[in-house]
């Protein structure tokens, strides 16, 4: 079973290009789930890679918009961004020196981020976005 699914309803931002990335997110972060859970510690360390990157892609095409229509909560916005890859930068390197593995627990932190962060931050830039013809 997947671990988190999008809808438009939960997670719609009214932006098609970050509905998209959003919805990769969610499929890499299921594929991470799904390795961690069989054990398959090379496939994971793939699988976080691919996550970590496309994550990193998003965050930076987010605050590339938010930039654009000169968006007031830029910063506190990016802040959210840098506080979460900072942890995934200490968690990948304690991944591949072996000394931490992808866990449920792990990949729940990881949804639990997105469903707080998406309805409420990110949904914060429908309106303006739309009004400066961004959809
Ligand atoms: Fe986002
Ligand atoms: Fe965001």
């Amino acid at each position: 079973m997947s671990l988190i699914t999008w809808s438009e309803e939960q997670f719609g931002t009214k932006v098609s290009a970050h509905d998209q990335e959003h919805q990769a997110i969610f499929a890499a972060l299921n594929d991470l789930h799904s390795s961690a859970e069989g054990g398959d510690r090379a496939q994971t360390g793939q699988n976080l890679d691919k996550l970590l990157g496309i994550v990193k892609e998003h965050f930076a095409s987010e605050e590339q918009n938010l930039a654009k229509i000169g968006y007031d909560g830029l910063d506190a916005h990016k802040a959210e961004h840098d506080n979460l890859l900072n942890t995934c930068s200490d968690l990948h390197a304690k991944f591949s020196a072996g000394e931490a593995e992808i866990t449920a627990e792990t990949t729940g932190f990881l949804k639990e981020w997105l469903t707080k962060h998406i309805p409420t931050v990110d949904r914060s830039y429908s309106e303006p976005m739309n009004t400066a013809g961004i959809n």
